[in-house]
């Protein structure tokens, strides 16, 4: 048989044997299933949507864990006990009837670590990420309405880009050549997906952008998003814990040093600035609070 969305062979393997004894079948089927299981463990799986399926996406990662993440002020903690109070209680969404999903939209400047923390946090619950590219030509509403249906369980849907997509309703009258022509997936379908993705599984939604003023006001409303969170640029405190997680055998004091001059030269630095303001100086935390002047250009 053949895929006919995307025109790829399923595939198909028969097994025979002499004898009586099916059992034999069984014991080849769990011990793969084992061995295949084996490769994800302490592995962050990825799927992307292909067709009308998801399929995986490369290799399983390396979990990425969340200490290597560091945002201000206890967002982490904060976004950590969200989820998990609402994963660990199914039965208060059912015995209110109220679907039992959750959203949460990650908006602010790029490379502040959006993605990279919903990858950790994915990598901590031990679920997958299903990546799904809301700009992608060929996905429909009825796709999509499909895809968030059949997402495998214990996934994280991923929405980057949320903006990239869609223009707020205003926006587009202005500017109608923009908004979406037929056959494309529309804003009232990606609304209408949104509201249908419930299930007696926990759904967890993240969506990241970067612009949060270009949303239409209808996806981030409480249901669709209930948690809208900015991840900004780097604080004093996140410039010292990174100097300190990077030169671990450097004093404190080097640290504050480095987040009070960093935070001279601008008060717009993004974690992926400072990362690769680190790397140029992997061994010599003395020469990165110098040259620290570069890390703008
Ligand atoms: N808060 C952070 N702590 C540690 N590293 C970070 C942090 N934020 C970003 N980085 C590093 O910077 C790089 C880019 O981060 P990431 O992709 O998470 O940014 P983003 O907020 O998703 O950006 P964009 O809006 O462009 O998608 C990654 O390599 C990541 O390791
Ligand atoms: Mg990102």
């Amino acid at each position: 048989m053949v895929d006919l969305n995307t025109g790829i062979p399923w595939e198909t393997v028969t097994l025979t044997s002499l004898g009586t004894n099916r059992h034999i079948f069984q014991d080849i089927l769990t011990e793969a299933r084992e061995l295949a299981f084996k490769q994800q463990v302490g592995k962050t799986v990825m799927y992307t949507a292909v067709g009308s399926e998801w399929r995986l996406f490369g290799f399983p990662r390396r979990r990425r864990p969340l200490s290597s993440v560091v945002l201000d002020g206890g967002i982490s903690e904060k976004i950590i006990q969200d989820v998990k109070d609402f994963i660990g209680n199914p039965k208060w969404y059912t015995d209110r009837g109220i679907p039992y999903r959750r959203g949460y939209l990650l908006y602010g400047p790029p490379g502040c670590g959006k993605s990279s923390f919903i990858t950790a946090l994915a990598g901590q619950l031990e679920y997958s990420i299903c990546l799904m590219s809301l700009s992608d030509r060929s996905l429909t509403d009825d796709r999509l309405n499909y895809l968030l249906s059949v997402a495998p369980q214990q996934s994280i849907i991923l929405l980057e880009d949320v903006d990239a997509a869609f223009v707020s309703r205003d926006l587009a009258k202005e500017n109608p050549t923009v908004y979406q022509g037929m056959g494309r997936l529309t804003f009232s379908g990606l609304l209408n997906a949104l509201d249908g993705v419930a299930s007696t599984e926990a759904r967890l939604v993240f969506m990241t952008t970067n612009h949060l003023d270009r949303l239409d006001p209808a996806l981030i409303r409480p249901g669709r998003v209930d948690c809208k969170q900015f991840i900004g640029y780097c604080s004093h405190w996140q410039l010292c814990q990174m100097f300190q997680r990077f030169y671990p055998e450097q004093p404190a004091a080097l640290a504050e040093q480095f987040a009070d001059r960093a935070l001279a030269v601008s008060d717009s630095i993004s974690a992926a600035q400072v990362q690769g303001h680190f790397l140029l100086f992997k061994l010599e935390p003395l020469r990165a609070i110098e040259n620290i002047q570069e890390i703008s250009q």
